[in-house]
């Protein structure tokens, strides 16, 4: 296993979130960048959010893939190498590397060495004649590429990136993203990439206003980290989870909003909030068929193939560098 990580990075990954948190909250649209979520508990809290019934994508997007394996991995081919960036527990894969035809190797990328290790073993029990070659790291970060080649000795190498992760980045971030991917690609590689889509408001809120309150709690716990592992004082019962569809910008965004005037503490440093005041916590971008290829195009990819369930809740996109 590559390991981009090593546990000396610890000290400074606490220092990273320390730098983030301050600065985010003296902004004036007081703000947390929304990867922080995702702490262990985080993480746990996010996989309870996929089982939602007011949580469509998981399911819809588990449908997609379940009516369509065939026809993507006949345009994927044989022998290919699938990269998969943020794999975590690299179950989504599975059934497309059991339907392509003598896939050669995976390449499952994430920050998590003990989550990768375990999703290795299960992999190779199951495909024994795949190479699995894990690569901890950020794949954001450059560095997390090191030691992925970038010429296969066979077939296509597609990147599969499902999820709607990509929702997660702002629209300019995601086109640099995509265009970060292509670069790591040669002619006739491609990329298998979920994405939701807009869709009527009511629809969209529930989905991040869930009658459990999980995607509350989910959104809480960036409080109870800030508290945990920076010292914050943060009174949780005084903040409340606030999320809404913005139609002219085509996303959902999740806020934490103060109920009251309030001074918070962190880290030697303090913060002031008005009642009503926000900390905006994610944006999570909802995209057009057209609209996302446009973007796969400006990126360098060019479009073969876009699924959808029946309802047109959510799309898999497979895209190709010509
Ligand atoms: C991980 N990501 C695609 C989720 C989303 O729908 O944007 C994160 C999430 N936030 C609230 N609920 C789910």
């Amino acid at each position: 296993m590559n390991m981009a990580l090593s546990p000396a990075n610890e000290v400074s990954e606490t220092e990273f979130f320390r730098r983030d948190v301050i600065a985010g909250l003296r902004k004036e649209q007081k703000t947390l960048p929304c990867k922080y979520l995702y702490d262990k508990e985080g993480s746990r809290i996010f996989e309870q959010i996929c089982e939602l019934s007011d949580y469509y994508l998981t399911r819809t997007e588990a449908g997609i893939f379940r009516d369509h394996l065939p026809h993507m991995a006949k345009l994927i081919g044989p022998d290919s190498v699938i990269i998969e960036p943020g794999a975590g527990n690299c179950e989504k894969v599975e059934p497309l590397l059991q339907a392509l035809e003598e896939p050669r190797a995976y390449i499952p990328m994430d920050i998590s060495p003990e989550i990768l290790l375990a999703a290795r073993t299960r992999i190779r029990r199951q495909l024994p004649d795949l190479k699995v070659e894990a690569h901890v790291g950020d794949f954001t970060a450059p560095e997390a590429w090191q030691g992925v080649s970038r010429q296969s000795p066979g077939g296509r190498r597609v990147i599969f990136f499902p999820g709607s992760t990509i929702g997660n980045f702002d629209p300019e971030a995601a086109r640099q993203l995509l265009a970060d991917f292509a670069a790591h690609l040669s002619t006739k590689d491609g990329i298998l990439i979920g994405t939701d889509l807009v869709k009527d408001t009511v629809v969209l809120e529930r989905a991040y206003n869930d009658s459990e309150h999980v995607t509350a709690n989910f959104n809480k716990n960036l409080l109870t980290r800030i508290n945990s592992e920076l010292g914050g004082d943060f009174d949780l019962d005084a903040f409340a989870h606030r999320s809404f569809y913005h139609a002219l910008k085509q996303r959902v965004e999740m806020h934490l909003v103060s109920l009251k005037p309030q001074r918070v503490h962190i880290a030697g440093e303090c913060f002031d909030f008005a009642e009503g005041e926000t900390i905006h916590t994610e944006n999570s971008h909802k995209y057009t068929l057209e609209g996302f290829a446009e973007m796969l195009r400006e990126a360098g990819f060019t479009l073969v193939h876009q699924w959808t369930d029946g309802g047109g809740l959510y799309a898999i996109h497979y895209a190709e560098i010509r």
